[in-house]
C-alpha cells in the first residue's frame, strides 16, 4: 500500500490551507507561465489539481503519474465528473520508463520523498528521459535550507516539520498537517542537502539549477494581511527547483 493511500482524502483537503493557493500555486504557476499547446508530465500528481489546471489552461496533453492508487482514484473521479482529457497512470516514478517527450515535466512534492541520493537520481533520470531536449523541469519541495530552529514558524500556516537533529543525509522529516477543521495527519519526507540536490541534478544531466523562493499573491496579502505572511517569506518553508537538460 502506498503511503498516501490511507490519507488521500485528507491530503486533498490540505489544498484549502492558505499557503497552498496563495503562495505555493501562485509562485509555481507564475514560473510555469503560459502552457498553451504544451505537452506536460505531472509526476506525483496526487489528486490531479495541477494536472487539471494545466489542461484547462490549454495544454495539448497532460499525463499525471502517482504511486498511490487512491490518489489516482481521486484524480480519475474528478476527471469523470468534469472531463478535461487528463491521462493518469499509477506508477512509481523511480521505475518510470520513457512514456513520451514532454515540453515540461513538473512535480509538486515528489523529490522530498527520496530517502537517499540513489533514489533521488532515479527520480531525476525519469524526468530526464521524458523531457524534450529543449524542455524544462520545475519541482516544488521543502526548503532544504530552512534552519531547523525556525521549523516552528510553520504551525500558523497549517503544518509542522519535525526531525531528529542534526539534519544529515536521509534524516526523516515528519510533516504534520493540521486542517482548518482540526483534523491532523502526517507524511514522512527526507532531508537531503542542497549540495546533494545540485550534484544529483547534474548527474542526471541537468544544469544550471535555479532555486526559487515562494512569493505571496496580492489576494493572499489582502485576505490574510501582510503580517500573517512575514515568517513565511522570511524562513521560506518551501522552494521550487527549476532547471533544464544540459
Ligand atoms: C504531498 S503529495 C502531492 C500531490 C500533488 N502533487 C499536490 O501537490 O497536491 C505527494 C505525492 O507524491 C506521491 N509519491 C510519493 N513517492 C512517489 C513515487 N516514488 N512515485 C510516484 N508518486 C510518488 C504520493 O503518492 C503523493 O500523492
Amino acid at each position: 500500500m502506498a503511503e498516501y493511500d490511507t490519507i488521500a482524502n485528507l491530503f486533498q483537503a490540505s489544498r484549502n490551507l492558505p499557503f497552498r493557493w496563495h503562495s505555493e500555486a501562485y509562485t509555481y504557476l507564475n514560473l510555469i507561465g503560459n502552457v498553451t499547446g504544451l505537452k506536460i508530465l505531472d509526476l506525483a500528481c496526487g489528486e490531479g489539481v495541477y494536472s487539471r489546471y494545466f489542461k484547462q489552461q490549454g495544454a495539448a496533453q497532460v499525463v499525471g503519474v502517482d504511486i498511490s492508487p487512491e490518489m489516482i482514484a481521486l484524480a480519475r473521479a474528478a476527471e469523470i465528473q468534469n472531463p478535461f482529457g487528463v491521462e493518469y497512470l499509477v506508477a512509481d516514478v523511480t521505475e518510470l520508463g520513457k512514456i513520451g517527450e514532454f515540453d515540461l515535466v513538473v512535480s509538486s512534492y515528489l523529490v522530498n520523498h527520496a530517502p537517499d541520493r540513489p533514489t533521488l537520481l532515479k527520480m531525476l533520470q525519469a524526468i530526464a528521459r521524458n523531457l524534450h531536449p529543449q524542455g524544462r523541469t520545475i519541482n516544488i519541495t521543502n526548503n532544504l535550507g530552512q534552519a531547523p530552529e525556525t521549523f516552528n514558524i510553520c504551525a500558523p500556516y497549517g503544518f509542522t516539520k519535525t526531525a531528529q537533529l542534526p539534519l544529515t543525509e536521509g534524516t526523516p522529516l515528519e510533516v504534520g498537517f493540521i486542517l482548518p477543521d482540526g483534523t491532523e495527519f502526517k507524511v514522512i519526507d527526507f532531508y537531503l542537502s542542497p549540495r546533494t540536490y545540485e550534484q544529483t541534478f547534474l548527474q542526471a544531466g541537468f544544469a544550471p539549477i535555479d532555486w526559487i523562493d515562494p512569493e505571496v499573491s496580492p489576494e493572499g496579502i489582502q485576505e490574510w494581511g501582510e503580517s500573517y505572511w512575514q515568517d513565511w517569506l522570511t524562513h521560506k518553508p518551501i522552494t521550487i527547483i527549476s532547471t533544464q537538460l544540459i
